[in-house]
């Protein structure tokens, strides 16, 4: 596996690549690799010949009083595992390469309307900063195609929305989330939960699941969101939101119920302890 940490290597092994005739395929991350990384990875490697990860913890994508300092770092683990996972190629960029002009001075990019709902709310900023650095990652690499997860799907969502409306030459693929036995969503913010925080948090995707079966049996989605907010503070857990949306329109509140929603989802974030998770599961998932 290569490794570069300066855009211009980057983009000559990757033009070689393509000057082959090879598709390159690209996985973003911020690094602490788990087994829900390297099922991107997995995805991406059955959709391209060369496939290329970053690993780049973003400052502007992180707000003031967030986890920026602690959020997990783990670089030669990283790279290893993204080796054997057969990954071609390794960019770690600095701040310095990924803002030339330092984050406060970047050129910002903004998806207007869905970065402000859900996570958006309670983030202020966040999406713009996920969406700044997805763009320049996308114009470094110039891959065919890029995974990205579906625990993420409001980030999912805007960077969708961002590649459609500039008109960027890629394929945005969407992967599983992988889960552990209990429910929980694999993060790398798991990391930070205590044995019985740990326990607690699998109480997400529980609401989840039973949000979607109240929503099938008709009941009022105004209703189930509420019981969904109740359940997981009885939890222990402190909810930033638990709401039934339409994939495809996640910034517009249903009303009534939900049952003929072709694409519904329940989505929740909640706060256990300082760890702030987030999960979600569509109607039609296993
Ligand atoms: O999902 C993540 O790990 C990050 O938000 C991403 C897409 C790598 C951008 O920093």
């Amino acid at each position: 596996m290569h490794i570069f940490d300066s855009v211009a290597a980057l983009r000559a092994q990757v033009g070689e690549w393509r000057r082959d005739g090879l598709r390159v395929g690209f996985v973003p991350t911020m690094g602490n690799l788990h087994a829900g990384h390297y099922s991107l990875i997995e995805l991406a490697r059955a959709r391209a010949d060369r496939v290329v990860a970053s690993v780049f913890v973003n400052p502007t994508q992180f707000g003031p009083n967030e986890d920026f300092d602690r959020y997990p770092r783990t670089p030669e683990q990283d790279a290893a595992g993204l080796s054997r996972a057969g990954c071609a190629a390794l960019f770690v960029p600095d701040v310095a390469t990924m803002y030339p002009y330092g984050p406060a001075g970047a050129v910002r990019v903004e998806v207007p309307g869905l970065s402000e709902v859900l996570c958006g709310a309670f983030r202020p900023g966040h999406f713009a900063g996920v969406a700044t650095i997805v763009l320049r990652l996308l114009n470094m690499v110039q891959p065919d195609v890029a995974v990205f997860g579906r625990k993420d799907l409001q980030q999912l969502q805007v960077i969708r929305r961002l590649v459609r409306d500039v008109a960027l030459p890629v394929e945005i693929v969407a992967a599983a989330t992988r889960r552990e036995p209990s429910g929980l969503a694999m993060s790398s913010r798991n990391q930070y939960l205590e044995p019985d925080q740990r326990e607690r948090a699998a109480e997400l995707s529980r609401t989840l699941r039973f949000m979607l079966e109240a929503a099938r049996r008709g009941e009022a989605v105004e209703a189930i969101e509420a019981i969904a907010g109740e359940r997981l503070q009885q939890a222990g857990l402190q909810p930033d939101y638990a709401v039934l949306r339409a994939e495809s329109a996640l910034e517009h509140p249903l009303g009534g119920p939900a049952v003929t929603v072709p694409d519904l989802v329940a989505l929740a974030a909640a706060r256990i302890g300082r760890t702030r998770l987030i999960d979600n599961i569509a109607a039609d998932e296993p």
